[in-house]
């Protein structure tokens, strides 16, 4: 299907930065065919008026585990340890698979209908997630949650549920497969190696945890001499594409090394900050060229999905932490939540950008609200006064997924009330 968007504003990349323009863009198939120009054999059925509106490339949460919007607001106020230890993990126990799959669909709505159109999930329900992905439209780089120590059955059989899947969606351009070996306390060395061996092996990228707490990093230095980034790196994992989320207790030559094996950064500040473990520092990290891009986590821990939260509180908490307001730029957070991402997920020549020849995976938002009037500095409101609820139509892959606050490929009534349902059947929702 052809769509035009007519005369509409839009974020296009300039010389490495992103700038606002009023255009035509022309999106044939699956990519953007034309900006400006009407491209040769364009066949427009359906035209999206420009007035008052703004085109951005889709947004791209970068760590989450899509599942857990089940677990939102059921365990919060609490210690790193005694939340998941004491309350998410024998919640997590007692779920069903066809309950990930729901809670998959509840945080695909989530995150379409706050303009994110890919996202980089870790988890163990990869069937399911790969179900609601494929039905939703959505984007979604999907790794298999991996721990083990040595070549133990455990983890082998995890690997091999991995390939399974991959196998299974490889004729679904919406759905790409990683490994995710869970944490350095939940994967030992040996067990790091043939992860790393098996990733390049099958030309699949890595998704990591590391040094997310004091705690986590002190362990690992104890137990292998090594902060949890030098033992990655150590056992292999950085020899390919890599992305680690967290990264916030890290060193110079922590830094050094995500720098040399150009390792991307996840940064998830709601998490760590909810959590008590502090917050990547991002300025540093961008100093020194390392790609940083924005995830949320999982809904159990943060407790959104919705990337604009995480842009205005990123921005927020370096500059107010470091007294320095100048420390990050609205247009440096808006590029790790768009080609950031992309560029974390290996995908940077496909998405994560307004480019002919790109995937058409857009968010258009409607400039009519209080939030983004007056128009002055757009892409400083996208950071600091937008928060999601602009976004009123969602294009991924060349479809239109959400119509003027439609969501065209979900039944919402139903996942609220499948979400409910097993959510009683945990004991965890009341009335
Ligand atoms: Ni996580």
């Amino acid at each position: 299907m052809g769509i035009l968007l007519k005369e509409i504003l839009a974020v296009l990349p300039k010389d490495g930065k992103d700038e606002i323009c009023r255009t035509d863009i022309y999106l044939q198939g699956d990519k953007i065919a034309g900006i400006g120009a009407e491209p040769e054999g364009f066949s427009g059925e359906k035209v999206i008026d420009g007035k008052d509106k703004l085109v951005i490339p889709g947004l791209i949460n970068a760590h989450t585990h899509s599942y857990m919007a089940l677990l939102r607001n059921v365990a919060d106020d609490l210690t790193f340890e005694d939340w998941l230890f004491g309350h998410i993990e024998p919640i997590e126990d007692r779920l069903e698979p066809e309950d990930a799959y729901w809670g998959a669909c509840l945080a695909i709505l989530e995150m379409m209908r706050s303009g994110t159109t890919c996202f980089s999930d870790m988890q163990m329900h990869i069937h399911q997630t790969s179900r609601a992905v494929s039905e939703s439209g959505m984007r979604a780089v999907i790794a298999r949650g991996l721990v083990g120590s040595g070549d133990d059955e455990a983890g082998q059989s995890r690997l091999r549920e991995a390939y399974e899947e991959k196998e299974a969606w490889k004729d679904c351009p919406r759905l790409t497969y990683f490994l995710g070996p869970h944490a350095p306390y939940s994967c030992d060395e040996d067990f790091q190696r043939i992860v790393a061996s098996e990733a390049a092996k099958n030309h699949m990228g890595i998704h990591i945890h590391l040094s997310e707490s004091t705690n986590e990093v002190e362990n690992i230095r104890g137990q292998y001499g090594a902060s949890p980034i030098a033992l990655a790196r150590r056992a292999g994992l950085f020899d390919g594409l890599a992305a680690a989320a967290h990264c916030v207790h890290v060193d110079e030559e922590d830094l050094e090394i995500l720098k040399e094996c150009q390792v991307s950064v996840i940064t998830n500040p709601a998490s760590n900050m909810k959590l008590g473990n502090g917050f990547a520092p991002v300025p540093d990290m961008l100093a020194k060229g390392i790609n940083v891009c924005i995830g949320t986590d999982g809904a159990a821990s943060n407790n959104s999905l919705n990337m604009f939260h995480e842009m205005n509180l990123l921005g927020l908490i370096h500059k107010g932490v470091r007294q320095k307001a100048d420390c990050v730029s609205a247009r440096e957070i808006f590029r790790m939540a768009t080609i950031g991402g992309a560029k974390a997920l290996g995908m940077e020549q496909t998405i994560g950008s307004i480019e002919v020849g790109k995937k058409a995976d857009l968010a258009i938002l409607n400039l009519r609200t209080p939030s983004m009037t007056p128009r002055n500095d757009l892409l400083a409101g996208l950071c600091y006064s937008a928060n999601g609820s602009e976004v009123e139509t969602v294009i991924i892959d060349g479809k239109i997924t959400m119509e003027d606050g439609k969501i065209l490929t979900l039944d919402e009534d139903r996942i609220y009330a499948e979400i409910s349902r097993i959510c009683r059947r945990l004991g965890i929702e009341k009335d």
